[in-house]
């Protein structure tokens, strides 16, 4: 595995390899994808020969560890071990219940334990000062219930390797609503909660036509208060621009590409946004490494190998569909659901390292026009094989009641999932998911030991020697700002392709979200980032733009808006 880069066998160090009670790794990073392949191969006893165990479990470690492909980490940190549960994402249901609450509650923890992160709407849960009929007295509200669920977060830490994230949605017609929007920023920080709003398409019509909207309690379904559309809106995109939080999710357009509708509607997604699940869902992940599709054509043209990439996707699929079957669901209920719908999420990282390898800038119709090429090419390719794997496996349980029935067999509900790939990336060596570069130098803080990691891009050094450009000065330049578009000594094209991602705009950044999630089945996480001058204004273009073009979700980012703030431009020292 000499393909490792130095950061990746830091963290695989600390994090994915097994240890002893001495804290020494039993496994070296080929023996933990080895281990990986075999128990992922496992699966192929329960259809198959033995043969196909020994041939699928050489196909997975070359996909592996030439690193075209890598799973999410829960599977590469517990497949073959004691924890077995391979999945990072999913949704729980909350009841409006404190015994129901505290279930859910329970079940979160052992989820987050062995690195799984859940999302949860908690609209179904009566406003604070409601009345309690058992007790006669008031309840507290879903805001300080989801307090005391990241309070729990924060001591779980899933399995002392990563803290648990969490997404907490509200519904935009619950009368909580604005206390919900200012959790962010006022009173006692949230530190292991994304937010979001879950938005109706009648919300957005009500707030085109300026109008007013109903806020209903839930356990009644009336109304308890009317509020001005726009004026709920503006503390909403005031917020965001704050602190980033809340984002939004569109839940009418998620239910529109439900391919289950009618076993229930969607209200929720997993902590970073890319997979909307029923409640009870989970959903396993992995990521193609697309810089590993580049191929010289002539002397100095480079293009997509596009034959590899659709073998690699076949492979992938099956992967992702054999870790269902190998998976150890943390309850009965999340058992039962995942495998009614076999949901399985596979995407991409590297995108950015990609358009710079093919001359292509970020900011570019040429980029989002590959974007949509990509995507179509691994959507069509992933459906495919899902099909193919339905005749060979049978379709998923609940397909009689899907929009597949009757022409398409199919073994998985849904099969693509764009997700932020923030760790795996860095195992893989390239830039995360479909985000544009960060900066070209950089300082890392790892969250768990207060370490900070520095890097100087790799390709932008590889790319300044196959220039010859006169690296000295320019490294200087770099490491001081963490960009190089104002370094005059570097060629107008070069400077292009390195722009970093508060130096492309919030449009472009949202443009290539929309591209992916044109031909995605789940969703994009993808973050909007900001640059620091933006104003409340252009976080409300964007969340309508947003919803007028198609996305699931939105999130944005204002630089040095947050608290969060993992990754640092330039390094200072
Ligand atoms: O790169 P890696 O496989 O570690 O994860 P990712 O692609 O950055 O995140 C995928 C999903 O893993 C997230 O959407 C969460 O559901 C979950 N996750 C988590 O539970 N805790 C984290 N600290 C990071 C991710």
């Amino acid at each position: 595995m000499e393909l490792l880069s130095e950061n990746a066998r830091k963290i695989l160090q600390e994090r994915y390899l097994i240890k002893d009670a001495a804290g020494r790794s039993k496994e070296t990073p080929e023996e933990l994808l080895l281990r990986v392949a075999k128990t992922v191969a496992q699966a192929e006893k329960k259809y198959g020969s033995q043969q196909g165990v020994e041939k699928w479990e050489r196909e997975f470690f070359g996909m592996m560890s030439n690193l075209d492909f890598l799973p999410n980490s829960t599977t590469l940190m517990n497949a073959g071990t004691g924890y077995g549960q391979l999945s990072s994402c999913f949704v729980l249901p909350v009841k409006d219940s404190l015994s129901g609450i505290f279930q859910t509650l329970r079940l979160a923890a052992l989820v987050q334990q062995k690195g799984g992160g859940t999302g949860f709407n908690f609209s179904e849960l009566r406003p604070s000062g409601d009345h309690i009929s058992q007790s006669g007295g008031q309840s507290s509200g879903p805001v300080s219930f989801i307090r005391v669920f990241d309070f729990a977060a924060e001591h779980i830490r899933q399995g002392g390797k990563r803290r648990g994230a969490n997404m907490g949605i509200l519904n935009v017609d619950h009368p909580d609503i604005f206390e919900f929007i200012r959790l962010r920023t006022e009173g006692k920080r949230l530190k292991n909660f994304n937010l979001s709003v879950g938005i109706s398409d009648s919300f957005m019509k009500a707030l085109e036509a300026n109008a007013d909207w109903n806020l209903i309690n839930p356990r009644t379904g009336k109304s308890v208060r009317m509020v001005k559309s726009g004026v709920l809106w503006s503390e909403l995109c005031e917020q965001a621009w704050l602190s980033g939080n809340p984002g939004l999710i569109f839940l009418d357009t998620i239910n529109a590409a439900n391919p289950v509708i009618s076993i229930g509607e969607i209200a929720a997604t997993n902590p970073c946004g890319e997979v909307p699940l029923l409640p009870n869902e989970s959903c396993n992940l992995g990521s193609i490494n697309l810089t590993k599709f580049v191929k010289t054509v002539e002397a100095e043209r480079t293009e997509l190998d596009w034959k590899k990439l659709g073998e690699t996707v076949e492979k992938s699929i099956r992967f992702l569909d054999n870790v269902l079957d190998i998976n150890k669901f943390p309850s009965e209920s999340i058992s039962k659901a995942s495998l009614a719908n076999r949901k399985i999420g596979l995407g991409v990282m590297g995108w950015a390292e990609l358009l710079i390898r093919l001359g292509i800038p970020y900011a570019s119709v040429d980029a989002i026009s590959l974007a949509e090429r990509l995507m179509s090419f691994i959507q069509e390719k992933s459906l495919k094989a899902s099909s193919r794997l339905g005749i060979e496996r049978g379709s998923f349980p609940n397909w009689e009641k899907s929009v597949f029935f009757p022409d398409q067999p199919m073994r998985n509900a849904t099969r693509t999932s764009i997700a932020p790939t923030g760790t795996i990336s860095i195992l893989a060596d390239t830039s995360s998911s479909v985000e544009p570069l960060f900066a070209l130098a950089f300082q890392r803080k790892n969250v768990l030991n207060g370490e900070t990691l520095q890097t100087i891009n790799p390709l932008f050094l590889e790319m300044l020697k196959s220039e010859r450009l006169a690296e000295g000065k320019i490294l200087d330049q770099v490491i001081s700002s963490g960009t190089c578009t104002h370094i005059k000594e570097l060629p107008g094209k070069f400077r292009e392709l390195f722009r970093t991602a508060l130096e492309i705009s919030p449009e472009w950044h949202l443009r290539h979200q929309i591209a992916f999630q044109k031909f995605t089945d789940n969703a994009v996480s993808k973050t909007v980032n900001l640059p620091s001058d933006s104003t409340i204004g252009d976080v409300d273009q964007l969340y309508r733009q947003a919803w007028e073009l198609g996305a699931k979700g939105i999130t944005v980012f204002r630089n040095e808006a947050g608290d969060q703030q993992l990754l640092y431009r330039g390094i200072k020292s």
